[in-house]
């Protein structure tokens, strides 16, 4: 009875019937939510050929291993385990690049999305009038209820702003549910950001106008297990992703979030020349070296929890990081100053020359970081 046929050689391989939709679920400490949320999919989609991919950032509770007895069960359900890594936007693009349907869906594990909706906004797409079909909580049917009001008030900012200054037309470009054809998502993919939170707002701002979006309602729930990622840190992954596509990715939002951290540092390195040189008396030269000492330092952390936090230096590996760092700031500044010179020998403003040889620097700086300090593993 149910005698299980193990594909050898001499035994064609089984055909499955193709999925039409593939549903991803970003994962991070999420184990007793997946196994909900697979129930509710799979009595959802009668009748649809469904399969579900989580892509898990290696949980410290395990939800890669509840994940992986749902899909010894069911071949229907995969799970990407990443390691070292990071996000959500970057997890919810490795599983559409990972599947295969004609269709992608984003839901959260957390069941706060009305995986209801599925089926309605898959329909909607086969019917070929629609690329995109966002499930909204600010239109008409729809709400975030269980929003408090400091919350609430963030996302109302940030849809403002993403519909002022992106000209973003969609009413809910923050939402984390939706759906769109894997063709369109593949030929966007190479431009879309695996940092931070906001992915619906980074595919509906790089497509600029050029997917045919639908809007569906509906209410986000509340969490009943685990807890929100979300952080003041997404204020600044917003902040920088508004930037990178206002400057048509000419730079990138780990650029500017490398710059702005560099911003902070000259702070930095001005108060430390203030303290030790006027208060505590210390001779210029030495103050100087000091601030700079104490700006590489903070610069140095703050890229590593904010710049590079999806690849951030843990242990051992934080106190050589820093260690390649200054080396990596020191040549930096000898560009700076040699291009400032040079450009100040050709006879221009000091202004000019000091901030030819700045950017220098910044540029040096970010890209031997990048490939030194906090490199892809
Ligand atoms: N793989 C992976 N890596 N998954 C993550 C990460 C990560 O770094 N961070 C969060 N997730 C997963 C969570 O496990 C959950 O399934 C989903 O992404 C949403 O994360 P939450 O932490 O529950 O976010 P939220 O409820 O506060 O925010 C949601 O609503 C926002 C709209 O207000 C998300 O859907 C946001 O994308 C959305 O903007
Ligand atoms: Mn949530």
């Amino acid at each position: 009875m149910n005698e299980v046929v193990r594909p050898g050689p001499e035994t064609p391989p089984q055909s499955i019937v193709a999925p039409q939709l593939s549903v991803i679920v970003p994962t991070f400490n999420e184990r007793d939510n997946v196994t909900t949320l697979y129930r509710r999919l799979e009595a959802t989609f009668a009748g649809i050929a469904w399969e579900v991919v989580f892509v898990d950032d290696n949980s410290p509770d395990g939800t890669w291993d509840v994940v992986r007895g749902l899909a010894r069960m069911d071949h229907r359900v995969r799970c990407i385990r990443r390691i070292g890594r990071r996000g959500l936007s970057g997890a919810c693009i490795e599983g559409i690049l990972a599947a295969s349907a004609p269709y992608a869906a984003v839901i959260d594990a957390d069941l706060q999305h009305d995986e209801t909706q599925l089926p309605k906004m898959l329909a909607l797409l086969q019917g070929g009038e629609f690329d995109l079909v966002v499930g909204s909580r600010y239109i008409e049917g729809g709400s975030a209820d269980s929003f408090d009001k400091q919350r609430a008030g963030a996302s109302q900012l940030a849809t403002e702003v993403a519909k002022r200054v992106l000209k973003v037309k969609i009413a809910d470009p923050m939402s984390g549910f939706f759906m769109i054809r894997r063709d369109r998502f593949e030929q966007l993919a190479p431009q879309l950001s695996t940092q931070g939170f906001k992915i619906l707002l980074d595919i509906v701002a790089t497509a600029r106008g050029e997917l045919r979006v639908k809007e569906v309602p509906f209410t986000f729930g509340t969490r009943i297990h685990g807890e929100s990622k979300l952080d003041s840190m997404v204020a600044l992954d917003f902040l920088g992703l508004v930037l990178a596509k206002l400057t048509h990715d000419v730079v990138s939002l780990r650029f500017l979030m490398f710059a702005m951290v560099g911003t902070l540092g000259l702070i930095v390195h001005l108060t430390t020349l203030f303290v030790a040189h006027k208060v505590l008396d210390v001779p210029f030269a030495e103050a100087q070296a000091a601030g700079a000492l104490v700006a590489m330092t903070s610069n140095f952390i703050l890229n590593n929890f904010l710049t590079y936090r999806d690849q951030r230096l843990k242990g051992f590996g934080i106190l050589w990081g820093l260690l390649l760092f200054y080396l990596v700031c020191g040549v930096g500044l000898v560009a700076n100053v040699g291009v400032a010179f040079s450009v100040y020998d050709q006879e221009w403003n000091w202004w000019v020359a000091g901030a030819a040889g700045a950017l220098m620097g910044v540029v040096w700086n970010y890209a031997m970081s990048g490939l030194l300090v906090w490199r892809k593993r």
